[in-house]
């Protein structure tokens, strides 16, 4: 890559997707990551789902990933981050339903299969919130395969940058009992404001015992680590349609401080590499290119 684009150079305030274009792609693109996850030896999680989109989306730079994900650090590196990544969360929602938080909520849920995956506690509702075009593929293709959610699972179409708790409330949120809330893979695709609104939302709607976990992924990198990213992983340019350095921000946001100072108890902080101890896995050799995306934080909050 020769030069990289301005950051949010491809971005409007008020900007749209469907699921094979612009922000909506790189839902898919973390499917296919967690599809090849899936296929590894010791996988940590299985999403059985993620497959099922790759195909129907037809997408033809992922269906060479999943034909032939490869064996070398570079390829294997983005499918044993996202294992990591959804292990977390999978297990974020699994601990907050034995803690008896019978309302969950999937911020830019984009083809996050877990109202379909995890075994949640009878009662439960799931809400998904994102851009309609991707809800609707998503249950399209979950809908073709005849899968059905093992929770109430209910689909809030609204955009994170503006007044979503309305449509959330409307979808039956109830404010008065705690909620399980999960920012994952969403905040580099914010500005600050827009994650200053999106957190002050979420606490809004927060009733005591409410938890949060939040990836911090990808926030914080510079020009120089982006360029060092795309040169190491060209598949992720190539497919024509991904750019991560145009479709990102550069937030200077540090949500746990945020979350510390509006009421919420926050968890000691863990990045990758800390997780991939905790679930047993040997830590690869780091690529510096990557390193960054190691260091991704991963934290966990109670009201
Ligand atoms: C990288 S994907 C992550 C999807 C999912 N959280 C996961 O980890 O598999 C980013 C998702 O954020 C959604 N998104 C980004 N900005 C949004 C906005 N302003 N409103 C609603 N959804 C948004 C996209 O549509 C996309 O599904």
């Amino acid at each position: 890559m020769s030069t990289t684009p301005e950051f949010g150079s491809l971005r409007s305030d008020d900007d749209h997707w469907d699921i094979v274009s612009s922000v909506g792609y790189t839902a898919l693109l973390v499917a296919g990551w967690r599809a090849v996850h899936a296929r590894s030896p010791q996988p940590l999680v299985r999403d059985d789902y993620a497959q099922a989109f790759i195909a129907a989306s037809q997408d033809p730079y992922l269906a060479e990933v999943l034909a032939s994900p490869g064996t070398s650090e570079d390829q294997t590196a983005f499918p044993r981050l996202y294992g990591v990544q959804t292990r977390f969360f999978d297990d974020f929602f699994l601990a907050a339903g034995q803690a008896g938080v019978r309302q969950a909520v999937i911020v830019a849920a984009g083809l996050d299969s877990r109202a379909y995956r995890l075994d949640w506690p009878v009662g439960t509702t799931v809400f998904e919130i994102d851009l309609p075009k991707v809800l609707e593929f998503k249950s399209r293709v979950l809908a073709e395969r005849g899968a059905t959610p093992r929770a109430r699972r209910i689909e809030v179409a609204a955009d994170l940058r503006g007044e979503w708790s309305k449509p959330l409330e409307a979808a039956g949120f109830d404010v008065e009992r705690p909620g399980a809330w999960s920012v994952e893979g969403i905040l580099p695709y914010l500005t600050d404001d827009a994650q200053n609104t999106l957190f002050t939302l979420i606490s809004g709607l927060s009733a005591p015992g409410s938890r949060v976990a939040v990836g911090a992924l990808g926030t914080r990198l510079d020009h120089d680590q982006l360029e060092g990213l795309e040169a190491a992983h060209p598949g992720v340019n190539m497919s024509g349609s991904v750019d991560f350095s145009a479709l990102t921000y550069e937030p200077e946001s540090d949500p746990a401080a945020w979350l510390s100072s509006h009421g919420w108890a926050v968890e000691p902080i863990r990045n990758t590499l800390q997780l991939e101890a905790v679930y047993g896995m040997i830590p690869p050799e780091v690529d510096v290119k990557i390193d960054s995306f190691m260091r991704s934080q991963y934290i966990t909050a109670t009201r």
